[in-house]
């Protein structure tokens, strides 16, 4: 299939691109590398360097080929910063969102694959969570993530828009060419690691949460399973029960235990300074992917904690 991914040229998006090029897809980047970069394209797809909001680029970035599909990652990412700053939030996500979708109708495409994220849930009254536990989220992320996915269901009503959304719990890991590489850095396993390169001290953000250690607890997902996702859905899209599906390993572990394990994985002990909570972080966020595994036939390689330290680790560590 031909398909065009916006967002290709950051972290998860590239890694995706990487895995349709593979996988035998024909592949179209759009990216305006505010946060990608450019060199994470690998050489064998298109790329055009477009912002989502401007309708005009993206109706000529749809001439250039009959497009099939469209995967939408572009989009702000940052939990804390949609606190401060939602005004951004709504343009990008979700009114960005809205322009792609109407040149895509213009260029009669009509299967779409959306990163949505485990921010929906908002402080979840249940773990694992399921993907019809309430939506309620806490940052104005998280609600630009709902609205988009209830715009699509609409589109799909009335447009027939084939669609499927996923939200991912925290990404994480890397190939050996490509990883995250955010300015500034805001994820935890980067910064841990970075820690641990820099013999510098990395800030736990909450101790007081009620969790195991008073820290945050995550459940992390290797972004080459969150990308072999994105393929099986592409193959099943026309035929699969159009809506949301988590992405996560059913396994939650505190700030604390993963910079545990990244000392283990980098032989280095690591420096920790406890700090305040961060805004819009909820306390506990694990995911049951059981409709991905059952709907999709997924089945995550690389479940293991250690593994997805390990592998961003060696990335960061031979760069
Ligand atoms: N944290 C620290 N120190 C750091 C960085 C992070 O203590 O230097 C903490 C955070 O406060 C949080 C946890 O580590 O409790 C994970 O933080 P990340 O920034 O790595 O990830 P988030 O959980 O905030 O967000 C990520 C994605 C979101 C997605 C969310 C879903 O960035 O897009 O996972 O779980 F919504």
């Amino acid at each position: 299939m031909n398909v065009l991914v916006t967002g290709g040229a950051g972290y998860v998006g590239s890694v995706v691109t990487d895995g349709l090029l593979r996988a035998g897809h024909r592949v179209l980047v759009v990216d305006n590398l505010q946060q990608g970069h450019r060199q994470a394209v690998p050489e064998s797809a298109d790329f055009v360097q477009a912002d989502i909001a401007d309708a005009g680029a993206l109706d000529a970035a749809f001439g250039r080929m009959p497009i099939d599909a469209v995967m939408h990652m572009a989009g702000e990412t940052v939990v804390e910063y949609s606190t401060t700053d939602p005004r951004r939030y709504f343009a990008n996500n979700v009114v960005g969102g809205l322009n792609l979708l109407d040149v895509m109708l213009k260029h009669n495409v009509r299967r779409m694959v959306f990163s949505s994220s485990a921010a929906v849930y908002g402080e979840p009254l249940t773990a694992p969570i399921e993907e019809d536990h309430p939506r309620n989220p806490i940052n104005s992320y998280g609600l630009t993530k709902l609205m988009f996915e209830q715009i699509m269901g609409w589109y799909g009503t009335a447009y027939g828009l084939r669609h499927v959304s996923f939200r991912y719990f925290n990404a994480a890991g890397a190939t050996e060419r490509l990883g995250e590489d955010h300015v500034p850095e805001t994820h935890l396993i980067p910064n841990v690691l970075k820690a641990a390169l820099g013999g510098k001290a990395v800030s736990v953000f909450g101790t007081d949460y009620p969790t195991k250690d008073g820290s945050c607890v995550r459940d992390y997902v290797h972004v080459l399973d969150i990308a072999a996702a994105h393929i099986l859905a592409l193959e099943k899209l026309d035929t699969i029960r159009p809506g949301a599906f988590n992405l996560g390993n059913g396994q939650g572990y505190s700030v604390l235990e993963v910079i545990e394990v990244a000392s283990r994985v980098t032989g280095v002990s690591i420096p920790v300074t406890r700090a305040g909570r961060r805004a819009g972080d909820p306390a506990v966020l694990v995911a049951s992917s059981g409709r991905a595994r059952s709907e999709l036939g997924w089945s995550p390689q690389h479940p293991g904690l250690e593994d997805i330290v390990a592998s961003a680790w060696r990335r960061t560590s031979t760069r």
